[in-house]
């Protein structure tokens, strides 16, 4: 029976770009969920920004916009990244939203009604300038022990000593520079410690990992304090109710931000909020997070939804920190690498390849070694995996015209291939994919053997044999197709060019069973080997020792032929940037207030759903729409257009108004096709 799931992954600050380190979650995130649907489960992912707090509030401030805009351009900007690495969300929302407040504020009144909410006065230093209070970091002032200047409010970075901001030499604001002053107000406590009880039999369930749950325990043992979740104005972020100028904490509202994602997921797809939430769901609910945040949702996360009535999560499953090449990500030495940054220069899939082959259930550190990536990538994917296909292809179109044969010529490597089944999901179920892909990659390099063994090309000379060569490179294609499936997880469009090629989808649900008498596609490359000096490249534009390149001029409008209107040539890897895919219609409707607009909401097949604002409305009714295959632009720029984001353009021919045709592509084509 089919499984009910809702995944998670840590909502991103709304205050900077992605990095590889937000990139090993949210691959991780994206690698089960793809895996649970795949094998049939109904599994939805979601996420959202963390849009809360003093820091973005300051960022928008110094960039002269409100938070509102600095939200809504880092969220374009995380939506952007997320989507270039193939991260698939059911839905992306945010925590400024109106049912994070609703939740927020409900959960609050609960958690006050229980008795579970404190009130007192604490002393903290105070801006005076700003009029703001001065969470440690930002207060900077002398190390009271070992006198270096210049140090944040709770630890020296040059003696390690740890110690209160009211201890520092000359204390600062880090903000205004002002000296600050100590100023009382009244905060509101979660009292942690009433739910000693719970979070003790919560730390022994099978929800956590051994190494998160000891480390709970040792929290548990120490005692639990109580939780400031106020914070006073001002502050980017919900009033409490009853309580004008105090603030939610942000953390307060983070998780809360899931619940969010979920309501306005519900809303849109009329599913009930309470099938997941409510404390007879029969759902499953995982949190995948960073192991730096084990508190908030090992600790204060189960409290607030017990004492509000909400269901626990099944499992929380945390991972390590990444580190490059051995070191923490550092921007001098360039390995603080921006999502946006790697995507400039490689693809998407070498990465998920990379942190999927290092992957496992624990919560150790990732090491992404550069040089070993390139090794890896090249020696896996090219020199193995796709290398099955691409050397096989030619002797099933010279020996069996393009079809795979009648006749299984391996049984027992197709037995050993497919009998594999049961664990490689076993291993991807419990989130052990450098396991799963070991073992993959041993299946791979049988195939290769088997294929040298019987040395198709020496068959393929004798018109005696070259039957026999097409049998052999049959078998191998075959195969082939069983280990992109296992892949695909993690490899999504690697799956769909073989889906290209082999001519049927790739299904991972009960058996295998051989495609025989099939005509496959003839053989199109579909990886290519890691170019290194793409990889030094990214390396040096990440390091902050390179001049900053020199603003980009403005773009032009392309220059047109004055005779024959065409706009002037293009070099071929401009032209190569251009992501074209084949979308299906799957809904249309009228923009209110725009003439000529139509909102359309285009499916890209396995890669997700897009919205378009379309100036067709003259030439087209909504209703007519719906249903039909058209192509898009999918990888432009999404842009916020009056009436809401617009994630890609659709191809249209004609002067306009009523004259305008949109384009198709013959019967046969399928939605998220690319355009060659
Ligand atoms: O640590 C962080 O980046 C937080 N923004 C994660 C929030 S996760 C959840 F609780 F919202
Ligand atoms: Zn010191």
């Amino acid at each position: 029976m089919s499984r009910k799931i809702l995944v998670t992954s840590a909502l991103p600050y709304a205050n900077g770009p992605l990095h590889l380190g937000h990139l090993l979650e949210s691959i991780q995130t994206d690698i089960w969920v793809r895996y649970q649907k795949l094998r049939g489960n109904d599994c939805i992912y979601l996420c959202a920004d963390d849009a809360h707090g003093t820091a973005i509030m300051l960022t928008a401030e110094k960039l002269g916009i409100t938070p509102e805009e600095q939200i809504a351009r880092v969220k374009a900007e995380h939506e952007r990244d997320l989507a270039g690495f193939l991260i698939r969300f059911d839905n992306y929302h945010s925590t400024h939203s109106p049912e994070c407040k609703h939740y927020s504020e409900e959960i609050y009144r609960r958690l006050d009604a229980n008795g579970h909410i404190e009130r007192r006065d604490v002393t903290q230093l105070f801006d005076p300038e700003k009029n703001l209070f001065l969470a440690d970091r930002y207060i900077k002032g002398s190390c009271p022990k070992c006198k270096t200047d210049d140090q944040y409010g709770d630890n020296c970075e040059a003696c390690g000593a740890t110690y209160t901001p009211a201890e520092l030499i000359n204390p600062r604001s880090a903000i205004s520079g002002a000296t600050p002053i100590e100023k009382s107000s009244t905060h509101f406590f979660f009292k942690l410690g009433d739910f000693e009880n719970l979070l003790r039999k919560w730390t022994d369930s099978d929800a956590l990992q051994p190494q998160i749950a000891n480390k709970l325990r040792e929290w548990l043992d120490a005692g639990l304090q109580s939780w400031d979740i106020s914070r006073d104005a001002p502050y980017f972020g919900f009033e409490i109710p009853g309580a004008p100028g105090k603030f939610f904490y942000v953390w307060l509202d983070a998780p809360i931000g899931y619940m969010a994602s979920c309501a306005n997921w519900c809303e849109k797809n009329g599913r009930d909020f309470n099938e997941y939430w409510g404390l007879d769901s029969t759902a499953e609910l995982y949190h995948f997070i960073g192991k730096d945040i084990i508190n908030f949702h090992g600790l204060f996360w189960p409290a607030m939804l017990d004492s509000a009535g909400f269901r626990q999560p099944t499992a929380i499953y945390a991972h390590g920190f990444l580190t490059v090449n051995g070191k923490k990500m550092s921007k001098s030495r360039g390995t603080f690498i921006k999502a946006e940054t790697y995507l400039k220069h490689l693809p998407a899939e070498y990465l998920r390849y990379y942190f999927a082959a290092k992957l496992s259930g624990a919560v150790d550190d990732i090491d992404l070694n550069l040089e070993d990536f390139i090794n890896r990538v090249n020696s896996d994917l090219v020199g193995k995996l796709v290398n099955i296909a691409s050397r096989s292809a030619k002797f099933v179109q010279k020996g069996n015209d393009g079809k795979l044969s009648a006749s299984q010529h391996n049984a027992d490597l197709w037995q050993q291939v497919t009998g594999a089944s049961a664990n490689i999901a076993q291993l991807y179920e419990q989130r052990e994919y450098s396991k799963a892909v070991r073992e993959i990659m041993a299946l791979a390099d049988a195939t290769n053997e088997y294929f040298d063994s019987c040395e198709p090309w020496k068959l393929a000379k004798s018109d005696d044999t070259v039957a026999l060569a097409a049998d052999v490179a049959s078998q191998c294609i075959d195969i082939f197709r069983v280990l992109t499936t296992y892949l695909s997880p993690v490899l999504p469009e690697l799956a769909i060019k073989a889906e290209q090629f082999l001519n049927c989808s790739l299904t991972w649900q009960g058996e295998f069973t051989p495609l025989h008498n099939h005509a496959i596609e003839p053989f199109k490359a579909m990886m290519s080997r890691v170019d290194a000096d793409k990889v030094a490249t990214m390396v040096d534009e990440s390091s902050d020792n390179t001049p900053a390149p020199a603003p980009a001029a403005k773009p032009k409008q392309a220059a047109k032929d004055k005779d024959t209107g065409i706009t002037d040539t293009i070099a071929y890897p401009d032209f190569a940037k251009i992501d074209l895919r084949v979308a299906e219609i799957v809904a249309a409707e009228a923009v209110e207030g725009a003439d000529k607009l139509l909102k359309l909401t285009l499916s890209l097949g396995d890669l997700g759903t897009r919205q378009v604002f379309a100036g067709i409305k003259t030439a087209y009714n909504a209703q007519q729409l719906v249903g039909k295959l058209t192509v898009m632009v999918a990888n432009l720029e999404a842009r916020k257009m009056r009436f809401g984001m617009s994630e890609g353009m659709v191809l249209a021919a004609g002067p306009g108004d009523q004259e305008i045709w949109l384009l198709s592509p013959d019967s046969g084509a399928k939605a998220g096709m690319k355009i060659q």
